[in-house]
């Protein structure tokens, strides 16, 4: 009989680089060392051809070393994270949002799928990244929102000024109506990760792989939803978050 190493080596080696992120090129675009692949980007800048709503990059033009990047809002650090940066709100910096949102962006929606069910077994999204300029408002760093209305989210991870992290969760897919509560605290420039799962109608959330704490979903009722991470400045100072790994699974 063969010796199992044959089965188990390669097996090994495998979950190694599953699990380990390959080295971040500094010299590439973020579309280059991230697959943007099913993400496009939205800006705190507007558009020459529609000045009144954010500038979008299709996840085509992000893709690849030399995919889109620009050294104010979205570029990869000298080691290789990648950077969102969003200068303040719209009456400190003058910068751009949507007519449904008093908040500025540089941040990843997700677009492939643009839509999917709660109720299926696996809605995960993963991000590893350290919030290096928490601006005086908080950052929506993670959110679920849902395609019944524009812009009314499920839930939106928060991290704070002071480094808690709370989480809020819509009761009804109309909106305004979001209950937050705690979920843990990481200092400003320390690499964690967040974990965000709605799925068998399910709502959870893990950080640092610690356990998932499981949320009222209220009646909201298991709408279409997609993922959005990145930089959501909710208050009026400039924020930075760099970003070491981020991956969605369905
Ligand atoms: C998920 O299931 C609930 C309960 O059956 C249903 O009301 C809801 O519409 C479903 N969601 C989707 C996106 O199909």
């Amino acid at each position: 009989m063969r010796s199992p190493a044959h089965i188990l080596l390669p097996l090994a080696a495998a979950l190694w680089l599953g699990t380990t992120a390959a080295a971040q090129d500094p010299d590439c675009a973020p579309g280059g060392n991230f697959d943007l692949s099913k993400f496009n980007l939205q800006l705190p800048i507007g558009s020459d051809s529609n000045p009144d709503s954010p500038q979008t990059i299709s996840s085509s033009e992000l893709a690849g070393c030399d995919g889109w990047s620009d050294t104010s809002y979205f570029f990869t650090s000298s080691s290789g994270s990648l950077i969102m940066k969003v200068p303040g709100s719209p009456s400190s910096s003058g910068c751009v949002t949507t007519p449904n949102s008093d908040h500025c962006r540089t941040e990843l929606r997700e677009t492939s799928p643009g839509s999917w069910d709660p109720n299926s077994s696996v809605n995960r999204l993963k991000v590893r990244l350290a919030v290096k300029v928490p601006g005086n408002g908080g950052i929506a760093i993670g959110q679920i929102l849902h395609n019944l209305q524009p812009n009314k989210p499920v839930a939106e991870l928060y991290y704070e000024p002071s480094g808690d992290i709370e989480i809020g969760v819509a009761q009804t897919t109309a909106g305004g109506n979001q209950i937050r509560q705690p979920v843990g605290h990481i200092d400003v420039g320390d690499i964690f990760t967040f974990e965000l799962r709605y799925e068998s109608n399910a709502l959870s959330i893990a950080l640092n792989d610690g356990g998932f704490q499981d949320l009222d979903t209220y009646d909201l009722d298991a709408p279409p939803c997609y993922f959005k991470t990145g930089n959501y400045n909710q208050g009026d100072a400039p924020t930075e978050v760099s970003f070491h790994d981020i991956s969605v699974s369905h």
